[in-house]
């Protein structure tokens, strides 16, 4: 088989690479490993920046976040008995966040994608890439157990960290920086309603917490927890009980749909090509919940990207995709440094000294005594402006 653009993965960078390329005329193929039925239901993030709607509206497949999308007015942070909230719709010229999940984004995008006849194959999984060194490079994988391959004059890997795509880039170990945090989040799903239709962020002794949501009836928690918790050494009303503690109000109780630990890391590799070969999304870089950025930064690199492989096959200009690497990592950073602060600042780290301690109260103090510090609080949460979008 033969395509213009070959791409690894059907999560949101993959499927809006699609897409935004299908708009321009030009042919791609997502190769997806799992069951159609198992990407569509997967529940991971849930807020979307300003940058990342006013994207997916252009893409044509923006109906169902408009009517559903729910729109924040801003965000609470609540410590030392203290309840502050930022406005980013008078902080940040009206540009904020929206509720809206990755599994409705990604039903959205899979949707269109079947109605175009835009080619998605699932349970086909990724094994080797070939030829990087021609202008045909060549994706293997499998499908019904037989070995296929798909001919390309571009490889996208849109695979997740744990992809094939970012680990075929010849050096990707040494271009490869990571942080490991020591501490993990507990995630929660609730069947209830969240109490503040705004993301509360709390600071306690105990650790972090974070209200977030899944729709106007899911409320999807996250606490901090040592690295080595399991899903079972909290019960659901000790669950309860340590949020309504941390956060420091009285949660909606409702049953617990899903409980996942998920270990706290940083990571980017700083080279996002290879000839022929790019990646886009969690298969370049990684952040802690903390921010709401992994789903953001992946449509940002899809920004960028999707414009130079237009730019190259409709109007025959090569530069900016000769200059995706540099470019996207210039934003992918200051997003990374954004998620990093955040997590930082709300978390404590079980060795912190009493010096430390205070330096994440005098940030938090200062965040809601300065105007300065909120504008910039709230354009970094509501999405920093992408280059050439
Ligand atoms: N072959 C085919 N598909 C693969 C392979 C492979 N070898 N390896 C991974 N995949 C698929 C996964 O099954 C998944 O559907 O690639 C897709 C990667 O999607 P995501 O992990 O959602 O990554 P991305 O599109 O970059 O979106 C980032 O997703 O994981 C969340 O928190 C993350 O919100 C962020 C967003």
């Amino acid at each position: 088989m033969k395509t213009q653009v070959g791409i690894i993965g059907a999560g949101p960078a993959g499927l809006l690479l699609a897409r935004l390329l299908y708009n321009k005329g030009v042919n791609s193929i997502i190769i997806e490993k799992e069951t159609e039925n198992y990407v569509r239901n997967r529940d991971r993030a849930g807020i979307l920046e300003q940058t990342s709607v006013d994207l997916i509206m252009s893409s044509g497949v923006g109906d169902n976040l408009k009517k559903e999308g729910l729109v924040h007015s801003g965000i609470f942070f609540h410590y030392n008995k203290n309840k502050h909230f930022i406005n980013f719709l008078e902080a940040n010229n009206k540009k904020t966040v929206v509720a809206y999940t990755q599994k409705a984004l990604v039903g959205d995008f899979i949707n269109k994608a079947q109605d175009d006849g835009l080619e998605i194959i699932f349970e086909a999984k990724a094994e080797r890439i070939e030829d990087l060194d021609t202008i045909k490079p060549k994706l293997f994988y499998k499908k019904n157990n037989k070995e296929q391959s798909l001919e390309c004059d571009f490889i996208i890997g849109c695979d997740g960290f744990h992809g094939i795509s970012r680990v075929s880039i010849p050096n990707h170990k040494e271009e490869t920086i990571e942080k490991i945090f020591p501490y993990s989040l507990y995630g929660v799903l609730s069947d209830s309603p969240p109490i503040s239709e705004n993301i509360i962020c709390g600071y306690h002794p105990n650790g972090c917490s974070i209200q977030s949501m899944r729709g106007a009836h899911l409320t999807k928690f996250y606490f901090q927890c040592p690295n080595d918790t399991t899903t079972d050494s909290w019960s659901d009303d000790e669950i309860w009980d340590e949020l309504d503690l941390r956060l420091g109000v009285k949660n909606t109780r409702g049953d617990i749909l899903d409980k996942k630990v998920i270990p706290l890391r940083s990571m980017v590799c700083n080279k996002l090509q290879h000839n022929r070969l790019f990646i886009a999304g969690d298969s370049a870089h990684i952040v802690p919940p903390t921010g709401a950025k992994g789903m953001n930064c992946a449509i940002g690199d899809i920004s960028v990207l999707s414009k130079g492989l237009i730019d190259y096959f409709i109007n025959n200009d090569e530069e900016l995709l000769n200059n995706y690497s540099k470019i996207a990592l210039k934003r992918i950073w200051k997003v990374v440094r954004f998620s990093w602060w955040m997590t930082t600042t709300l978390f404590l780290d079980p060795k912190q000294s009493q010096f430390d301690t205070q330096m994440q109260l005098a940030t938090l103090d200062y965040l809601f005594s300065s105007e300065a510090a909120i504008k910039s609080f709230s354009e970094n949460y509501a999405g920093l402006p992408i280059e050439n979008q």
